[in-house]
């Protein structure tokens, strides 16, 4: 008993410290009306959609009492959320999906405080505006619109507030709606590791390139084809036989229809790839026959065995494993001059800023397919663990938003 007494008073003392410490960085959050600029005024309470434990759908709980985020890094912003979107890998953490990983990328950045990572809000992506900034936030101020998508350590973005860094967000491209703007962060942040920051096309290299995509009708595929048609690459794609015009609308030239025609043979009549971007998964090497031999061809997937591997094999098995696997394949492709590699999903404002760019001169456009209310994201993670996405599941949070 006494050994407890103890321990609490510590941890009293450490967390009035703590407060203190608080008070003295960020004075401004001592206001006991927070957002002065909005009108609705918001206090410490918010609405948020939280789980308690890893499972199905049943797990998703809405709570009116979860805690308004608050800043303790001096680049972060409160951001409130208008809208944002439902991805595949919200239902797969909803499941559990990359615990261990993520887990320890939480514990790295402080944010695994209470030993635990629930309540845990879902939800990686965003449009909002900022309602607080920490005190070397430089690009934004209170006001600004503005989109983003969060790091997987963070609490997520289905919720009335966000915190998030400078880094990770650029201001939203003004000719959108909130709600179009929020189908893009995600998917545009991940196309962007895989093309450029780890498949190394830039814009100024791409024009006449023959790429291909898997999937070219999901979220990733339908923002990975106008990026690549705006850099002038010349787009081969897979679909569903339904998706073949909507994917050639988004710039596709030529459409397989995995339905009706052999994939394989289409794409080995047609060998000789510069690039292959693979939103699949599978065998590697099926891929990298179709790339161009010894021409410093590129295959990437973004479907790499990590989180997998290390969520079944704990961490140290699963990097062992991830290491061999990856190593394998990387050893195939060097010995025939190709590029093997994985890539995954990296906040990135500054690629965010250039896509908002390409959004207003109207070489992108988001492709909502479906929009739910707040009070319906369960019946949006239903839609999207049910497939067959053509675009992309956006919750509109601010009902007064116009589609
Ligand atoms: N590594 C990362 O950081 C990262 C980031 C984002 C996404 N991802 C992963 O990448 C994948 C794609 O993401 P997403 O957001 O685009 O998913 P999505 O929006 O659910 O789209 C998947 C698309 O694939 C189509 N499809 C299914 N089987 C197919 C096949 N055999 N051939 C061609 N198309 C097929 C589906 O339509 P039909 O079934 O009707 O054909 C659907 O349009 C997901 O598995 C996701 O987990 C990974």
């Amino acid at each position: 008993m006494s050994t407890l007494c103890r321990f609490c008073a510590r941890k009293l003392r450490r967390n009035v410290f703590k407060a203190s410490l608080h008070r003295i960085m960020f004075p401004s959050l001592l206001h006991r009306n927070r957002f002065t600029t909005d009108t609705s005024s918001v206090l410490s309470e918010m609405s948020a959609w939280q789980i308690h434990q890893y499972g199905g759908n049943e797990e998703l709980s809405l709570s009116t009492t979860s805690r308004v985020p608050y800043i303790d890094h001096p680049n972060d912003i409160v951001v409130k959320v208008h809208a944002a979107s439902v991805n595949p890998i919200d239902v797969h953490m909803r499941s559990g999906y990359g615990q261990v990983a993520i887990n320890l990328l939480r514990k790295q950045c402080g944010r695994l405080r209470t030993g635990s990572e629930f309540p845990l809000i879902l939800g990686r992506d965003f449009a909002g505006v900022v309602m607080e900034t920490g005190q070397n936030v430089k690009t934004l101020t209170v006001g600004d619109e503005v989109w983003g998508a969060l790091g997987a350590h963070r609490q997520g973005t289905h919720a009335q507030y966000t915190i998030t860094s400078e880094t990770e967000v650029s201001k939203k491209p003004e000719s959108l709606s909130h709600v179009q703007a929020a189908a893009v962060p995600y998917v545009a942040a991940t196309v962007w590791a895989a093309l450029c920051s780890v498949g190394g096309l830039r814009e100024n290299s791409t024009t006449g390139k023959r790429v291909f995509i898997t999937a070219g009708s999901g979220g990733v595929g339908s923002f990975a084809i106008q990026l690549l048609k705006t850099w002038g690459a010349d787009v081969t794609t897979t679909c569903s036989t339904d998706a073949v015009n909507f994917v050639r609308e988004l710039g596709a030239s030529v459409v397989i229809d995995y339905k009706t025609q052999n994939v394989f043979d289409e794409l080995n009549n047609l060998k000789g790839f510069d690039f292959v971007f693979d939103t699949l998964g599978g065998d590697a090497s099926v891929y990298a026959d179709i790339l161009k031999k010894w021409g410093n061809a590129t295959y990437v997937s973004i479907k790499p065995p990590l989180l997998l591997n290390t969520d079944k094999l704990g961490l140290v098995g699963g990097v062992l494993k991830t290491v061999g696997s990856l190593g394998c394949n990387a050893l195939q492709g060097f010995c025939d001059g190709r590029n093997i590699r994985w890539a995954l999903f990296m906040p990135n404002g500054k690629a965010l800023g250039k896509v908002a760019k390409l959004v207003e001169q109207g070489h992108i456009n988001p492709v909502v397919e479906k929009v739910f209310t707040f009070e319906e994201v369960p019946s949006a993670f239903e839609k999207v663990a049910n497939g067959h996405a053509r675009g992309k599941t956006v919750i509109q949070i601010i009902p007064s938003e116009v589609c």
